[in-house]
């Protein structure tokens, strides 16, 4: 089995019901999400994107694992030192399928942190300014574990080191404008290795790509860790 880095989008999760950016207009209430997930929309109005991540938080655990992140599970558990989950989702749908390890460079739906000690928490409830930190005990500075716009995402050097090492690269449903992960075929192209895309249709950076397999993840995904999985 090749060392293959796996990174996914809003696109794998969508048929497990979870909306995409920008498929639908990406509008929330009459806000851009851009205009919500950033740090200044945060200072200026916290009560705005708590609700918004709020919402999302009780969404995602009414929602289960597709076909889609079984698969991927599947190939891990059956190769796990060849396979690198990454992903741009803050949703825990990889791991509820069975994943492990899953590096999830835009942060954490289910996970805040604190602004001033740094602790970060597994957090399953509604949040809101007046929530003391359990670490520091300060309150208005609990937030999102998300890697908002204009920040640093997670995992960057791991990351860079993962597509170094790499025979293979695949993005799932990711329509490849969000940088720098819209960057990790260009860095796989400059190792001359095989890159596989998996889209409903073709995307910005279809052309990057050696391969573009169109069709629903689910169906899609499934069929090439099958072929993978026979291969051996
Ligand atoms: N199967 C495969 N692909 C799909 C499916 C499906 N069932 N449904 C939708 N897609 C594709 C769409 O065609 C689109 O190209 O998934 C992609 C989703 O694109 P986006 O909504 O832009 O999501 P993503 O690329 O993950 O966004 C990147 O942008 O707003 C930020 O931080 C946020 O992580 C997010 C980043």
């Amino acid at each position: 089995m090749k060392k293959i880095v796996i990174l996914t989008g809003a696109g794998i999760s969508a048929e497990s019901g979870v909306p995409t950016f920008r498929d639908a207009g990406g509008l929330w209430e009459g806000h851009r999400v851009e205009e919500v997930a950033t740090p200044g929309a945060f200072r200026h109005n916290p009560a705005l994107v708590h609700r918004f991540y709020n919402q999302r938080r009780v969404d995602i655990q009414t929602r289960e694992p597709n076909a889609a992140h079984l698969a991927i599970a599947r190939l891990q558990t059956a190769f796990p030192d060849k396979i690198t989950v990454v992903t741009q989702n803050v949703d825990d749908l990889h791991e509820r399928g069975g994943s492990v390890d899953v590096w999830h460079m835009h942060g954490e739906l289910l996970r805040i942190r604190c602004t001033k000690c740094h602790s970060k928490v597994g957090w399953t409830k509604p949040l809101d300014s007046a929530e003391p930190c359990g670490q520091c005990q300060r309150t208005g500075t609990l937030r999102p574990d998300i890697v908002w716009f204009g920040e640093m995402p997670y995992f960057l050097d791991e990351i860079d080191l993962a597509l170094q090492k790499c025979e293979l690269f695949v993005a799932v449903g990711t329509s490849g404008v969000v940088y720098p992960a819209a960057s990790f075929v260009d860095i796989a192209n400059h190792q001359r290795i095989p890159t596989i895309e998996f889209n409903l249709q073709k995307t910005a950076t279809s052309s990057r790509f050696t391969e573009s397999r169109l069709g629903p993840a689910t169906k899609a995904v499934t069929a090439w860790v099958e072929e993978l999985l026979l291969a051996g």
